[in-house]
């Protein structure tokens, strides 16, 4: 079976072999966690984006949307504290020159203790089965000593990263001799924080510039459009504002392909309600959000949540939904319970009251906020990682697939006529033309059938519809289904009702 990084790379050759995501910039070699939507790739993100506005903002009479700039004003990233505190600790290598995430050197040296422990665990049951008691006693002592040893860093490392403890997290990656994965040495710098923001200049003459960011979550714009949306959308508390864009984060660490980026884009909505209420809406976005993601028929197994025990210092409760990535368990989505934090910051440093007047207790508030925030592209990676398939088939072939949600799938329907003659390819157009006012259809007369099937499987087309020369006689056509690989004839006006999505 192939490892996690096999399967990766698999994920990310498929994306690319077939349109849906190349590396920015490929041609100047690229750059780093930085990439560009293809052909496929744009329509299956549109198709998240589509799906997501209209189950939050179409579905829910008391969320409205916004779209607002990604420049705003400077004082916003003071006020929400992400110029002091929106930090990741780094660390260099002196030798390799090369930079690290130094919690990420400690975590991936966890992984690896957990995947021993994995091995022992599984060389334990086997063993078990087998009645071999003395190695299974041995390998179960091992288990139990990687399983202690995972414990005690995991508890050390959140002390030091609660605590912001800088030397302390030096000193473990030395005790933990984690060496350069480039010159393998352990020759480290200090650990310093690093702002995750980028920043550029605004004005047009250099003593007029005034530095300000690039958005790191689309999130401020809703808090900072708060009053102009309640007084102008006439809404009514519980109501929310839900916003999809672009943000930007200077990661220290790129990889895993599009799960972590430096330009990405976010689905955020945020719910305001009154103080003393956001526990209860806190677990109806958990279990709506979930319902969400369960809607669109990828095993239920794929999805957990993690409730986070240190809560950040804006938020009484939070939550994680996270999904199986080739790499293990991530997050995908984050649902926060945000108290007034926000609103009250915004109040602060603008000197505006951000209040609600909420006619049935008389009363005027700053509310609380539930926010729901999921990013565009990892929600991709996991429709896309969790669609992409080998399947072998009877004849001994093997079919590369991508079993899309229909839903989601950039190319709805294929209209191909058998053969390149006997009036066919005109018939062809003719139901293109059909169906084109409703879906994104593709029209393809070249190879053989079978190949052109293929070629479908791997872009994740639900349906193909074959015109043959019983087309002709009695205007049917055969409609073949992408993972069953079954076919059936319709009639050409059935074939609307029968693809409607
Ligand atoms: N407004 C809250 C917020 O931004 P977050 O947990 O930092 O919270 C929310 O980000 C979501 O945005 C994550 O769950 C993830 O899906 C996505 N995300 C965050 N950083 C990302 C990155 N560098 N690349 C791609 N997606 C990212």
């Amino acid at each position: 079976m192939a490892n996690n990084d096999d399967l990766l790379k698999k994920i990310i050759a498929h994306a690319k072999e077939y349109g849906f995501i190349f590396p920015s910039s490929e041609i100047y070699d690229g750059l780093s966690a930085v990439y560009d939507y293809a052909q496929y790739g744009v329509e299956l993100k549109n198709n998240i984006k589509q799906y997501w506005w209209r189950s939050m903002v179409q579905l829910h009479e008391n969320i409205v949307g916004i779209d607002s700039a990604i420049f705003m004003h400077p004082a916003i990233w003071k006020a929400s504290g992400h110029v002091d505190a929106f930090n990741d600790p780094l660390i260099d290598n002196k030798d390799s020159k090369k930079r690290y995430r130094a919690d990420v050197l400690i975590e991936d040296y966890l992984q690896k203790i957990e995947d021993k422990l994995e091995k022992e665990i599984e060389k334990a049951k086997k063993r078990f089965d087998n009645f071999d008691e003395t190695l299974y006693r041995q390998t179960n002592e091992r288990a139990v000593g990687y399983q202690k040893k995972i414990d005690e860093i995991t508890e050390n490392f959140a002390k030091l990263m609660n605590g912001n403890d800088l030397a302390g997290i030096k000193q473990m990656i030395e005790e933990l001799e984690i060496t350069c994965p480039v010159s393998g040495t352990k020759n480290w710098t200090d650990v310093r924080q690093f702002n995750l923001m980028f920043s550029t200049q605004m004005g047009s003459v250099s003593e007029d510039a005034d530095t300000i960011y690039l958005r790191p979550e689309t999130a401020q714009g809703i808090f900072v459009n708060f009053s102009n949306v309640y007084k102008t959308g006439r809404m009514k508390i519980p109501f929310g504002i839900a916003q999809i864009g672009k943000a930007f984060r200077n990661e220290i660490v790129a990889r895993q392909f599009i799960f972590r980026m430096r330009e990405f884009e976010q689905m955020e909505m945020q719910f305001f309600v009154r103080p003393g209420e956001e526990l209860k809406w806190f677990d109806f976005w958990k279990q709506e959000r979930m319902k969400w993601h369960h809607a669109l028929g990828i095993a239920p197994e794929n999805y957990r949540f993690h409730d986070h025990e240190k809560l950040a210092h804006y938020a009484n409760a939070a939550t994680d939904i996270e999904f199986k990535f080739p790499f293990g368990f991530k997050e995908l989505e984050g649902i926060h319970s945000r108290t007034d934090y926000d609103l009250t910051q915004h109040e602060k440093y603008s000197g505006k009251k951000l209040r609600y007047f909420d006619p049935e207790t008389n009363e005027s508030y700053v509310p609380y906020v539930i926010e729901t925030s999921i990013g565009v592209d990892r929600m991709f990676l996991a429709i896309f990682s969790n669609a992409c398939r080998e399947e072998k088939l009877e004849d001994g072939t093997v079919r590369t697939l991508l079993c899309l949600p229909p839903v989601l799938a950039p190319v709805k329907v294929a209209v191909l006529p058998l053969v390149k003659k006997d009036g066919l390819p005109e018939k062809a157009r003719e139901i293109m033309d059909m169906l084109k006012p409703h879906y994104l259809c593709q029209y393809d007369e070249k190879d053989a059938i079978g190949r052109r099937y293929r070629r479908q499987d791997a872009i994740g087309t639900p349906y193909c519809v074959t015109v043959d020369n019983q087309t002709m006689e009695d205007n049917t056509v055969t409609i073949r289904e992408r993972d069953s690989m079954q076919q059936k004839r319709v009639t050409i006006s059935e074939l609307n009702n029968f693809l409607s999505l």
